[in-house]
């Protein structure tokens, strides 16, 4: 295992490239198990994530290749079933196969991912969806046994008790496209990441209306075939680095990726006194000498995402005055909390909510990387910290983040990596 060092406190300038999107490119990889010819993916970013969804690819009977950011995806033989713990349980991006499975072979078996540190995490707005369109489902020894003799269409509400579910539209979209008749999904997630998914679909010969809103409508068709695709940016990278930017009051250009998928974080980041410019497809900030609280809500898209929540803390913790986070979408998503107080912040945890009263500066610290988006939260701590900071379990970030170090370092960061 490896640990990542940090030493804080200095500027940072130059240009940063914003990789293709992980989650854009999980489930869309898991849709080339809807045809049986091959599929090419472009623009796959290079992640211990994309390459446990190529493994269970793999596993699933198919040839899947990456090579540079393209992936190939083609058949050999049958497909299997079976998606087993070992893949499910690493990474909850790998049950978007079930919908695909169940479509192309009537029945499945995927491990239930069980919970990790941001939450519980159920999966009950997948099996509501999925059994809406006429599936058995039973759980056997921790997996999800799906049947269908034939899937077909009908109208079905995903919304939940934290809004409407990513994977779960992921999953009963991708399984209504080859079911017979007309699915309307009803309280859709409109992430960006799902509309992404719903183009790749219908370059495969998907029938789906209303791409990007709530409300989505499959018309279910015989069979799909191959494509080619381009993955959307990763705007959860993109607002990283905007966030690394701020909180280190440093000039970066950062690259690619898409400014009308980051509103929700330029706007918060205007109230406090920020300005996010976007010219020529570069992203620049303008800082202000002092900055101002405020307070920030996670909601689904197009509301403040839940995956930039740790990040936004790291600013907060050096902003003047008392900033308040509000958690709406994973509640107990707060684990970064003991991190940061190791690094000297202040901050109060009341239920979901997070009171941050803001400190001069804080201390570099070995700290514990727990999940993905909260380790990132203790990066951009690190950088803008007095002295070291140890980075343990940096592989969390190896998930999501795409050369990390090699990027920090080309814009003058100073990381490097140790053994644990
Ligand atoms: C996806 C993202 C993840 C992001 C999350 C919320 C991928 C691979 N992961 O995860 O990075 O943090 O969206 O934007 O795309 N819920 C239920 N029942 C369900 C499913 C979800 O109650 O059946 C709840 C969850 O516990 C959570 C909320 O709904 O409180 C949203 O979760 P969901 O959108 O499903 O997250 P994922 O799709 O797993």
């Amino acid at each position: 295992m490896e640990k990542l060092i940090i030493e804080g406190n200095r500027p940072l300038k130059g240009e940063v490239e914003i990789s293709g999107s992980k989650n854009a490119a999980l489930p869309i990889m898991a849709a080339t198990l809807l045809t049986d010819e091959p599929c090419i993916i472009r623009r796959v970013p290079k992640l211990r994530d994309t390459m446990t969804m190529l493994k269970l690819l793999r596993s699933l009977g198919k040839r899947a290749e990456l090579s540079g950011h393209e992936v190939i995806v083609e058949s050999k033989g049958s497909l299997r079933h079976v998606a087993e713990y070992q893949l499910v349980s690493t990474m909850r991006g790998s049950f978007c196969v079930l919908g695909p499975l169940l479509a192309k072979l009537h029945k499945a078996r995927v491990s239930l991912p069980g919970g990790c540190v941001i939450g519980v995490r159920p999966v009950d707005l997948h099996l509501k969806g999925l059994h809406a369109l006429g599936t058995k489902i039973e759980i056997e020894n921790g997996y999800v046994v799906a049947t269908a003799k034939n899937l077909r269409g009908t109208s079905v509400y995903l919304g939940g008790v934290f809004g409407s579910s990513v994977l779960a539209t992921a999953n009963v979209l991708m399984a209504a496209t080859l079911a017979k008749g007309q699915t309307t999904i009803e309280s859709a997630a409109c992430e960006p990441e799902i509309e992404n998914l719903c183009y790749f679909l219908q370059a495969m010969g998907a029938q789906i209306d209303g791409v990007g809103s709530h409300r989505l409508v499959v018309s279910g068709v015989k069979r799909l075939h191959g494509a080619r695709f381009d993955i959307i940016p990763d705007r959860i990278e993109a607002g990283t680095y905007i966030l690394l930017a701020a909180a280190t009051r440093s000039d970066i250009r950062i690259k690619g990726a898409h400014y009308a998928h980051l509103w929700a974080l330029v706007d918060k980041l205007d109230q406090m006194g920020i300005r996010v410019i976007n010219q020529n497809n570069v992203i620049r900030l303008e800082h202000q000498w002092r900055l101002k609280p405020v307070g920030v809500t996670t909601h689904p898209y197009p509301g403040f995402p839940t995956d930039l929540q740790a990040q936004f803390m790291s600013l907060m913790t050096i902003t003047p005055g008392v900033s308040i986070i509000t958690e709406r979408v994973y509640p107990d998503r707060f684990i970064h909390i003991a991190e940061l107080h190791r690094m000297g912040a202040d901050i109060r945890r009341e239920g979901s909510n997070a009171i941050i009263q803001g400190v001069k500066v804080l201390h570099g610290a070995p700290v514990m990387a727990s999940d993905l988006r909260a380790s990132a939260g203790l990066v951009i701590a690190g950088l803008m910290a007095k002295g070291r900071t140890e980075i343990h379990r940096m592989y969390h970030l190896e998930r999501g983040y795409e050369n990390l170090d090699d990027k920090l370092m080309g814009l003058g960061a100073k990381v490097y990596r140790e053994k644990e």
